[in-house]
């Protein structure tokens, strides 16, 4: 070998090295995944297909860990979500959920045995919604745009009617008692109000923070509400804040959604007012959440539910899975990835190739996956 072919290998093998420094320092994140049931599973194939591409185009790796929780396991062994799962899932960077809920399964057991447990289990404290019109998809508001629906509902996730304290007594008799206790402490109240006052400084739109109650009725609960938002609300000058009631809220979503920015409101109004919010932004096809611990690990997931009707035929929107996999990438702090995926969504949005966003959209769930992986590949 003459001395220019051993300098040409001398590259080669520099070349290599650094190619693996490269990737030895890529950033690997472990990400637990719960397809669930229903269209959960294809609709997280889809999600985990253009994660793998963002991963790929934005230099860095995921391990994903499947978990096999939802009503067929429920089914076949009596078994929500072990404990050691849970331990297990503290691990995770992340946690990637499609939907849960089967026709055979008595409503509450899975709802409360895995999605409830897997919050309040890794104290994931707020649900972030954002409500977003995008260019291309149809609202059922009347001359209403991408410009007007553009808001983000920050919905308290570990308290409330959803903690499940109450009882029947006289079951079954014409006195029978139900009870369902709304828990509000001080703690819970003010740390989602707190994360709600930081997102909207940091979202930096119209910076307005609406709390959504209803003191008007619920004279101790809310009372406390309001009273701990304006408190916080005095470290956050820079931030407006504004009150509505719960009801006034509903109509003002759709009478007037330009008048949001951000929202706050706590875990059973948030459950209502973000279908509602579902809706206008184009659909269940669309809305995504996070299950979100600032300090610990975070779950996202689309809105819908697992729609066992549609289980397996390859016809549901995999775009609300898809922008969910966008939220978790923007929490573990990779932006340029979640923008590019955004991107693509929204180009594929305004393709003219979907319908619309429901299972009648025109293309196959796996059709619509490929065609978000396309554009993902065209940008940036
Ligand atoms: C949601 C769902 C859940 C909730 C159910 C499935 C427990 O409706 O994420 O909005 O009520 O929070
Ligand atoms: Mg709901």
């Amino acid at each position: 070998m003459g001395e220019s072919g051993e300098f040409q290998q001398h590259l080669e093998v520099r070349k290599y090295q650094l190619e693996r420094e490269e990737n030895l320092t890529e950033k690997e994140y472990q990400i637990a995944v719960i397809p669930g049931d229903g269209i959960g599973p294809e609709v997280v194939r889809e999600g985990l297909k253009v994660l793998g591409e963002a991963a790929t185009r934005c230099g860095f790796r995921f391990r994903s860990a499947q978990y096999d929780f939802g009503g067929e396991r429920y089914l076949r062994t009596g078994e929500t979500l072990p404990s050691s799962a849970l331990e297990e899932l503290k691990e995770m960077d992340a946690i990637y959920l499609g939907a849960v809920g089967h026709p055979r399964v008595e409503p509450g057991i899975l709802e409360k045995g895995i999605i409830l447990r897997i919050r309040f289990g890794l104290d994931q404290y707020v649900n972030l919604r954002p409500v977003k019109l995008y260019p291309g998809v149809w609202t059922p508001l009347k001359d209403k745009g991408p410009d007007d629906i553009d808001f983000v509902v920050v919905r308290e996730n570990t308290e409330g009617l959803y903690l499940g304290i109450g009882g029947l007594v006289r079951e079954g008799t014409a006195d029978e008692i139900a009870i369902q206790e709304m828990v509000n402490t001080r703690g819970g109240v003010e740390r989602c109000i707190r994360y709600a006052f930081e997102y909207t400084r940091k979202r930096n739109r119209k910076k307005k923070l609406t709390l959504s109650d209803k003191a008007n009725v619920l004279t101790y609960a809310h009372n406390l509400w309001r009273r701990v938002f304006n408190e916080v609300g005095k470290e956050f000058p820079d931030v407006e804040r504004e009150c509505a009631f719960v009801d006034a809220t509903c109509m003002w979503m759709v009478k007037n959604p330009e008048w949001f920015d951000v929202m706050v409101t706590c875990n059973m109004f948030g459950d209502i007012i973000t279908d509602l919010g579902a809706m206008i932004q184009g659909g269940m096809g669309i809305a995504a959440g996070g299950n979100i611990n600032p300090q610990g690990v975070s779950m996202f997931e689309p809105i819908h539910g697992s729609a066992p009707k549609y289980g397996g035929k390859n016809v549901a929107c995999p775009l609300a899975a898809i922008s969910a996999a966008q939220m978790m990438l923007e929490h573990l702090g990779e932006i340029e990835a979640a923008e590019l995926i955004e991107e693509a969504i929204k180009k594929t949005l305004s393709s003219g190739h979907i319908k619309d966003l429901s299972t009648a959209s025109g293309l196959k769930t796996d059709e619509m996956g490929d065609m978000v992986v396309k554009f993902l590949g065209e940008g940036g």
